[in-house]
């Protein structure tokens, strides 16, 4: 099994990456050959600030680190440093088709009513995505719900040139999904994902937020006045509360049944205080570690540059098959 995933640098982590994403990179780090980085090259899909781009991707780095990423068993990158992800995304973009981007549902997202605006960047964006993958020769890639779409054109793309170019330059990856992808939702509002561009910071729980905010943040989540029920049943029609047990379960590492089990009949007055409790607890270290290295300039880019130089060497041999399959007399 050979893993790939990629990260948007832009700012800092919040509890919804980690327990939707970095959690089960994590444990992945242990089942397989693992390649994760950080998708600087994506982020100027979008108007971005230059000394806030190279701030992000540090910042994220010691975010990932300080989550459990370990440098020394995972492939840890950003991917500008790897030129070779932007020489592939150009030979993929003679295989992709028009017609395939314009169905992307982020695009449209992205894009909104300004279409004529956006960057072609934006709308190339998958193409950059498959070539992360296909590089590699990625067997699985972990997405949430909102990259299947890209990860399903990438295995066209690679389809459809190895079809047209008649060889087998490219593995069709897979998506992984782990056990506890969990879908975690603004605090503020149970149908909006948490999410950094949230004007409310109340909203969600960052991963640079101290044990006073942590606890304040739950304390004043919304919720409803109902006790916690018995079963899932109850709360489908209460996603506030339902996104607290759920958070509650990923940090305990343990299913919802399990906490309604433990909490079924209290109201929000006896579980908040113990929410935030474990919050706390699982966060707190990842906090202290997350401080000491978050402004370690040096040795963040020493990790990113070393982590570069070996995903360089792994995909050398599949950039220099895709040009040779391509008849481009690349020197590769
Ligand atoms: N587009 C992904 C996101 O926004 C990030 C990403 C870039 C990625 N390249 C990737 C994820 C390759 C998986 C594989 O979440």
């Amino acid at each position: 099994m050979r893993v790939v995933s990629g990260i948007q640098p832009t700012g800092n982590l919040h509890l919804g990456n980690y327990l939707g994403a970095i959690v089960n990179w994590v444990k992945m780090q242990d089942e397989g050959e693992c390649l994760f980085f950080l998708a600087d090259l994506h982020a100027i899909s979008m108007p971005i600030d230059p000394a806030e781009l190279s701030a992000g991707t540090r910042e994220m780095t010691a975010a990932l680190i300080a989550s459990g990423i370990d440098p020394d068993k995972a492939l840890l990158f950003n991917q500008a440093r790897v030129p070779a992800h932007a020489e592939l995304q150009w030979l993929l973009n003679g295989t992709a088709r028009m017609g395939w981007l314009n169905r992307m549902t982020q695009f449209k997202d992205k894009s909104g009513k300004n279409r004529e605006g956006a960057s072609i960047a934006l709308f190339a964006y998958p193409v950059l995505q498959a070539a992360d993958v296909l590089l590699y020769n990625a067997t699985h890639v972990p997405v949430g719900e909102d990259q299947k779409q890209h990860l399903e054109l990438a295995r066209d793309i690679a389809e459809k040139f190895n079809t047209d170019t008649g060889t087998e330059t490219f593995v069709l990856p897979e998506p992984y999904i782990g056990e506890t992808a969990a879908r975690i939702m603004s605090l503020r509002d149970g149908s909006a994902k948490m999410s950094k561009s949230d004007p409310s910071d109340m909203s969600r729980i960052n991963l640079s937020d101290d044990a006073d905010a942590i606890a304040k943040k739950i304390r004043k989540a919304r919720t409803d006045p109902e006790p916690l029920p018995e079963t899932m049943d109850g709360l489908a029609e209460r996603p506030e509360a339902r996104n607290l047990v759920a958070i509650y379960a990923a940090l305990a590492e343990t299913s919802q049944q399990a906490v309604l089990d433990e909490f079924a009949g209290k109201g929000f007055g006896d579980f908040k205080p113990a929410l935030a409790d474990l919050t706390v607890s699982v966060l707190a270290p990842v906090n202290e570690r997350f401080v000491a290295l978050k402004n370690d300039t040096s040795a963040l880019d020493a990790i990113l540059t070393r982590g570069a130089e070996k995903a360089a060497a792994v995909g050398a041999p599949i950039l220099a098959d895709a040009y040779r399959a391509l008849g481009l007399l690349s020197g590769r």
